[in-house]
């Protein structure tokens, strides 16, 4: 497949577009800098200049490919205005990005995150909150499955709340940069909450996986590791930048501290059932290991 990515410079994006290589697709990837378009290149991907708000760059993106992964979102969540902007920005590009592909089959697949229910793992079944500072994104996505049942093959994956590499990212990577900051690695509560995780390069594998054979309309959980207690996460993440750990209020967390308070584990029995998926990458517990002080 020729493939459209958006968002192909992050965490996750690079790892899927070298993902889709390895596998014998080509890849056109959106790249907003001058540093962007070289790191695509020298990762052997064709970029197309242009950023997730330049709506005619994303639709002759998407009219010269095959099929579009789309990951890119703004790193900036310093207010909630920037947040809603975030948001907004992202509802327009997938809207178009559904528009230019609706009637040809072909896939659209978009990133999310794993949704939580009190008293039990989530599951692929489960529904996105649609309520909240991000309940716009659960809302747009939902629209995005909608659009199967006019011609486009559009699938959800799910991130759990971490994604790393190298022991860097998501939720426990804020955790550590909170831990650098105040000298304490700090959870909120007793601890014992659970959050589930995956290693990027897994998560990269199941993009390609719901590209390639995903039915129309469907959610996928990118889940390695169903719950780490949180508080053996920050016990890592102490002894590595050798510093105390303990429970701390949750406003060390800013906005991000309620959140950091809820059990929510998640499962993707289905998605490794239904599409072979099978992580094989070091879970999070192993991959923080590579933290140095
Ligand atoms: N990492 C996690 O633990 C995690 C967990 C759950 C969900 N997610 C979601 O997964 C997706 C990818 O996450 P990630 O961790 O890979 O993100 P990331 O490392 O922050 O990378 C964001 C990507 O989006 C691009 N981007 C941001 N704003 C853009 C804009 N206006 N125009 C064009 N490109 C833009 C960035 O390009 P530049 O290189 O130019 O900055 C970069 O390629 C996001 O939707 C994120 O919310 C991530």
């Amino acid at each position: 497949m020729h493939v459209f990515v958006t968002g192909g410079t992050g965490t996750i994006g690079s790892a899927v577009t070298a993902e889709l290589l390895a596998h014998g697709h080509t890849v056109l990837a959106l790249a907003r800098t001058d540093s962007a378009a070289d790191a695509l290149r020298s990762a052997g991907a064709e970029p197309l200049r242009g950023s997730l708000a330049d709506l005619d760059v994303l639709r002759a993106g998407a009219a010269q490919t095959t099929g579009v992964v789309h990951l890119a979102f703004s790193r900036d969540y310093s207010s909630a205005a920037a947040v809603s902007a975030g948001v907004a920005e992202e509802t327009a590009a997938l809207e178009l990005l559904g528009a230019e592909l609706t009637g040809s089959d072909r896939p659209l697949v978009t990133v999310s995150g794993t949704p939580w229910v009190p008293g039990r793992a989530s599951t692929e079944a489960d529904p996105l909150p649609v309520d909240g500072p991000v309940g716009g994104r659960g809302r747009t996505v939902t629209a995005v499955l909608g659009l199967a049942a006019r011609g486009v093959r559009t699938a959800a994956v799910r991130m759990p709340r971490t994604v790393h590499h190298h022991g860097r990212g998501g939720f426990a990577g804020l955790l550590t940069d909170a831990a650098r900051r105040t000298g304490t690695a700090g959870y909120p509560g007793d601890g014992t909450q659970r959050w589930p995780a995956v290693h990027a390069l897994d998560a990269a594998t199941l993009f390609r996986l719901a590209l390639e054979s995903a039915p129309a309309g469907t959610s996928w959980h990118a889940v390695a590791d169903e719950g780490d207690a949180v508080r053996d996460i920050a016990a890592v993440v102490g002894r590595r930048l050798g510093l105390p750990v303990g429970p701390v209020p949750e406003e060390t967390f800013g906005p991000f501290g309620a959140i950091f308070a809820m059990d929510q584990p998640s499962s993707s029995a289905h998605t490794r059932r239904a599409l072979g998926w099978e992580p094989r990458h070091p879970g999070l517990l192993a991959d923080l290991e590579e933290l140095r002080p």
